[in-house]
């Protein structure tokens, strides 16, 4: 009997998904099927238990719903409880197994796919809510000399640091007081706030920039974001942006459902917008 899995957000017209997964299917010969389901605000668990009771075996889960998903999950994977958010989810009987891993994937688009070491580097993370929460961790592990998170709200940039036991190397500032408290330049800088999907650009000091640094931005899609545009005018020699992070979560997600391990270079040239 063919699997059925799907993802799941509010608004999801527009998601990339199913492409995706149903691509990783043909390669490794997966009998999957894989759609896409709109939930309405407040509804999240309404239409996963009709999945559930549809016989689903699986769920990527996208915005809003990454909360909703951590309080229906009876069984949190390590990455979705330290990160606060679950982006995947697999249905045994009655046991929903929960799993992030948007900041595995990250790592992963960095790290293999850039080829670009995050060990011994100097990491600038720009903005405190979910994307960042979920990419933090995983690039903790990697042992960068120092991370400094940077948010337009101090506060949450200075919960994110005290939430995490390790703070030798974690730093947290504004943007106004980080060309001072913690002058660049930085080998990695990441926007992980939502800046980019308004057209807004983060005030970043272009001092963060060298011709060392990767840039890279979390968002996919949208070519040069304003983030992009900064980072390559003041002499970024790379930039990024997050069609990598998005497919390397889903072959990971792919690989806890059906333990097999996609190829992602293909799907990830394919879905490429150019930065130009
Ligand atoms: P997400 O789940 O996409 O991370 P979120 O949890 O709402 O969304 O967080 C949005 C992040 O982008 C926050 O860090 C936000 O800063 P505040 O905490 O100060 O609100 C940041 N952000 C959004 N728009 C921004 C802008 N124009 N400039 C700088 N930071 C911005």
């Amino acid at each position: 009997m063919t699997d059925s899995y799907a993802v799941i957000g509010n608004p999801i017209r527009h998601t990339k998904s199913p492409l995706i997964h149903t691509t990783f299917a043909r390669q490794t010969g997966q009998d999957i099927d894989y759609g896409s389901l709109e939930a309405p605000l407040g509804g999240f668990a309404a239409v996963v238990d009709r999945f559930r009771a549809g016989g689903g075996c699986g769920l990527n889960i996208t915005a809003p719903f990454k909360l909703d998903a951590f309080a229906y999950a009876t069984e949190l994977k390590e990455a979705a409880r330290r990160a606060g958010a679950v982006n995947a989810m697999k249905f045994e009987g009655d046991h929903v197994i929960a799993d992030n891993f948007d900041g595995i994937g990250l790592v992963n688009d960095i790290q293999r796919n850039l080829e670009w070491p995050i060990k011994g580097r100097r990491v600038l993370l720009l903005g405190a809510g979910g994307a960042a929460h979920g990419a933090l961790l995983p690039i903790l592990e990697q042992q960068p000399a120092e991370v400094v998170i940077v948010n337009r709200t101090v506060r949450r940039a200075e919960e994110m640091r005290d939430q995490i036991a390790t703070r030798g190397t974690l730093l947290a500032t504004g943007f106004a007081e980080l060309p001072h408290a913690h002058p660049g330049p930085f080998d990695l800088v990441i926007n992980a706030t939502s800046a980019s999907q308004q057209d807004e650009l983060p005030p970043i000091d272009t001092g963060v920039f060298a011709a060392t640094t990767l840039a890279y931005e979390m968002v996919y899609g949208k070519g040069l974001t304003p983030f992009l545009r900064l980072a390559k005018s003041a002499g970024a020699p790379r930039l990024a942006d997050g069609v990598g992070m998005l497919v390397e979560q889903a072959a990971e997600a792919f690989l806890w459902w059906r333990g097999v391990r996609p190829h992602t270079r293909p799907l990830i040239e394919h879905l490429t917008v150019p930065l130009a």
